[in-house]
Formats: C-alpha cells, structure tokens, sequence
C-alpha cells in the first residue's frame, strides 16, 4: 500500500509527468522524506496549542455546516497527518461518524498517516482522480473516487500547479462536497523557497478568490487571525471554503 521510490517513479510516469515535472515532484519527496520523523513537532513548533485547537475547530465548524451524520473525508497532502487525526477526533466527539482518508506524494508521509488509523493513499494533488485509481488497481483497494469534504493545510503553497489542485479537488468532490484550505496568506520571505521547500511565497485573499472562480462556483476565503512563526518570521494564516 506504501509504494517505494521506484513505484512511485512508475506511479508518476504513468500519471504522464514529464521529465522536468517528474524531477521537481522526485524534489519535493526527497525533502518531504526527512522531513516526516519530526513533522508533528514541527507543527507544534510553528503553531501554538491554541492555535492548533483553533484551526481544527475552524475546519470542523464548515464540516458540521454539511448537516450530515456520516462523512466522508480526504485530506490532500496530509503529511504525518497531525491535522487530520485533530479533525478526525473532533468531528467523532461531535457524534459525526467519519471515514477518513489521508494522500500524500510522500512515502514516509503515509507511513505515519497509516501509524494514526488513517487510510493512507500515495497520489500526487494535482492529479487526486487518476491517483487513486492508480492505487486501486495496483494494490487491490477500494478507496472511494467521491468525497464529502476535501481538507489541505498548510500546503497549498507547495503545489506546482495550484490551479489544477483545486480543479483536481473539484473532480473528487460528491454533489454538496466543499473543499476546505488553510495555508500560508503572502509573504516577502523569498528565502522559504530554498530552505523550507516552498513553490510560492503563499497567496492573496485575491490570489485565491481569482483561481478558485474559474473552478468553483463560490469562494469564501478569509484571514484566520491566526499566524504561523517560522524561523523566527510570523507568516498569517487563511481559510478559503469552496463550494
Ligand atoms: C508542509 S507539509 C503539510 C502536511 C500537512 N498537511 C500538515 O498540515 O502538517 C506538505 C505536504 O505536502 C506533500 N506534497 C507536496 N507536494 C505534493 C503534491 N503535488 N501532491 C501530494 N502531496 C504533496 C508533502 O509530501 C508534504 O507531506
């Protein structure tokens, strides 16, 4: 179910990646690899306790607005899956039966996601449909190719193509799904795109209104009030629902 790194270079040639995007997604895995033992301290690190609680009470808010007992869940690079399992909780103590899916790129990523009971699925965002079928076929799974809710935190400013993401969101959304996002609002810090890996120095309330509306019909995107510090730097947080 965890593909090594040659499966996941046949995975990505057969989702038809070229060889320069195959190189920069090899990049961004490669870096993710290390990265995974430590993530939840690393999130810890940027976000305090209050803040975590606030961000998942946020996210869990636009879920119960769905109305329904029983949901199901993607959460699209989900990392070590430290927000996922937060969601998965709350939403449990809300009397919400859940089933929860975890995808990520990462190897090391799914492992962990796989350690805290979520399903783990190796895909890549922009290509969430074809992904799954991919791992279905290869490993025998039945993960569904509908979800209710589509959540992604802190990550939408890795994305190589943020535009496809979200269309590729929208393909695997049932009738009254929405899409949740929480990432980093624009910043000046060029310096995060070599040493933390960042495709794009975050994004606009604006930014995201204008690429969401050529995929969604509403957007409600939103500072937080909350703030991220990274090597000492405060970066704001956004929430961006689309429906
Ligand atoms: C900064 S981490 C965020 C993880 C998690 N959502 C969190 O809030 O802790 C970014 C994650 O995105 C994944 N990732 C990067 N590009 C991706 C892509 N194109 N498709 C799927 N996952 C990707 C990485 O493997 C990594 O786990």
């Amino acid at each position: 179910m965890i593909p090594d790194i040659d499966e996941v270079r046949l995975f990505l040639r057969r989702l038809g990646f070229e060889e320069s995007s195959l190189r920069e997604l090899i990049e961004q895995i490669e870096y993710f690899e290390t990265e995974a033992p430590e993530r939840d301290d690393i999130v810890r690190d940027y976000l305090r306790d209050e803040c975590i609680e606030r961000l998942v009470k946020e996210i869990v808010r636009e879920i119960l607005r769905l109305g329904k007992g029983r949901v199901k869940l993607l959460d699209v690079a989900a990392g070590s899956g430290f927000f996922t399992e937060g969601i998965m909780r709350k939403l449990e103590e809300n009397g919400i039966s859940v089933e929860v899916y975890g995808l990520d790129i990462t190897p090391s990523m799914l492992k962990r996601l796989r350690d805290k009971g979520i399903t783990p699925i190796w895909g890549v965002a922009e290509r969430i449909g074809d992904s799954i079928r991919i791992a279905n076929e290869y490993y025998g799974l039945e993960v569904p190719e509908k979800f209710d809710i589509v959540v992604s935190t802190l990550a939408f400013h890795h994305f190589l193509n943020p535009e496809e993401v979200l269309r590729s969101i929208k393909d695997v959304l049932g009738e009254e799904g929405r899409a949740i996002i929480v990432d980093v609002l624009k910043h000046s810090h060029e310096e995060f795109r070599e040493a933390l890996k960042d495709t794009h120095t975050g994004f606009s309330l604006e930014e995201i209104q204008e690429m969401g509306s050529k995929v969604f019909r509403e957007i409600d995107a939103r500072p937080l009030g909350l703030h991220c510090e990274v090597n000492g730097v405060m970066v704001g947080l956004y929430k961006a629902v689309f429906f």
